[in-house]
């Protein structure tokens, strides 16, 4: 088009979340150049409210790369979590089992650092912007968009990564004969709450009940986050404070032990499914994070799927510019697909595990505690859920 600015750069990023903006961060360092490009304000993306859970692996991530050692301050060093059932509490100590840990650090506040150190260090990075779309994939990439001013662009790259999040565009620009979608859905979804209430516990605790699931999660002080399985068609206006409690006290409560509750300030309903797209490629077009896979938050691993995808795409990256040769980059969709599969078993399993289906019947709710119980009286089965929540080691 005539009248369109043009850009060029090496990598065009769509998406501002934090796998677009870890990929810029880490190609930045490399000397390699990236636009990013993306359709919410900064503040909308500041004051989203996401899950909180960090690997061991994304912690170091974000420390050894230079983006922020806030983690290190500010989050919490969780060394275990409780697996609640039957009326009794049973903690997974993952420093006894496999010796690692998981910071409690949420992804807003991953957000806010990665868009500071981008800022801070002179990236390019354009928020609000619209009209996206995406051209020669397999020839020469472009990516057209209008930027928050209204000024038309045509961003020419010699890569596309589509980190544009569970609806992405990126992901729809394959044409559909090139890609397969592999799906799977819930029949529940989480009633998630922020409460202005002292912590209930230390740790994280992951409850299954006749009644249903419950989490346990922490935020500050004086916030807490928690979630209780709900119907995926719940409407949060028909639930108030008293009722919100009654439903978590019949799940967690028990045996001596109380939440401590408190005026609810934020409740919103979360549905999920588990989805993967492969390849994660097509010509010139890479995909990260929940662009490609979609996860359950049981177990909170999405965030740290996609920065793993994110240190895999930027090693092909960063390799083709060395060298010249496009074969780690080739091997991107394998290599990231060998833990996007490994997550989803891990994350259906917390989810299947954890959760009672409406109607489940007599013999569903007996299995159920016969695996809650093979998991938590063997060492072996501890260690599984241990080694998969802190994260395993890095990829091939
Ligand atoms: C959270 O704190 O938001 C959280 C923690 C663990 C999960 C999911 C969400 O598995």
């Amino acid at each position: 088009m005539a009248n369109r600015n043009v850009i060029t750069t090496q990598v065009a990023i769509m998406g501002a979340g934090p796998a677009g903006l870890m990929l810029s961060h880490l190609l930045a360092k490399a000397g390699i150049e990236s636009t990013v490009i993306e359709l919410r304000s900064r503040q909308e993306i500041s004051e989203t409210v996401r899950a909180g859970i960090l690997e061991h692996g994304s912690v170091n991530l974000l420390v050894d790369s230079g983006v922020s050692d806030r983690v290190l301050r500010d989050g919490d060093r969780h060394d275990g979590i409780e697996l609640r059932f039957d009326g009794e509490s049973h903690r997974i100590d993952f420093k006894e089992l496999v010796g690692e840990s998981v910071w409690l650090y949420p992804q807003t506040d991953v957000f806010i650092d990665l868009a500071a150190r981008r800022e801070a260090d002179g990236g390019d990075v354009r928020y609000g912007v619209t009209d996206t779309s995406l051209h020669d994939l397999e020839g020469t990439p472009k990516v057209w968009f209008t930027d928050a001013e209204g000024v038309e662009y045509e961003l020419q790259a010699d890569f596309v990564a589509g980190a544009d999040g569970s609806r992405s565009q990126a992901r729809s620009a394959i044409p559909e004969n090139r890609r397969h979608r592999f799906v799977h859905e819930y029949p529940f979804a989480w009633f998630g709450i922020l409460a202005e209430a002292p912590r209930s516990s230390d740790e994280l605790i992951y409850a299954n009940s006749a009644n249903g699931f419950a989490l346990i999660s922490q935020r500050t002080e004086t916030v807490q986050r928690m979630y209780f399985q709900c119907d995926p068609n719940e409407d949060v206006n028909n639930w108030s404070d008293d009722r919100i409690w009654e439903t978590f006290r019949g799940r967690v409560n028990g045996n001596g032990f109380e939440l401590k509750e408190g005026p609810v300030i934020d409740k919103t309903v979360l549905k999920f499914r588990s989805s993967v797209l492969a390849p994660m490629r097509h010509g010139k077009l890479f995909l990260a994070g929940d662009a490609a896979h979609t996860v359950p938050p049981t177990g909170a691993k999405g965030l740290n799927l996609a920065l793993n995808d994110v240190k895999v795409l930027f090693e092909g990256l960063d390799s083709f510019y060395q060298t010249g040769h496009t074969g780690l980059l080739d091997g991107y969709s394998d290599r990231a697909l060998d833990r996007v599969w490994k997550t989803q078993q891990f994350s259906y399993w917390m989810t299947s595990m954890l959760h009672t289906p409406a109607g489940a019947d007599d013999f569903a709710r007996a299995r159920q505690l016969g695996e809650l119980n093979s998991v938590v009286s063997s060492r072996h089965g501890r260690a599984y859920l241990a080694e998969a929540y802190t994260g395993w080691p890095g990829s091939r």
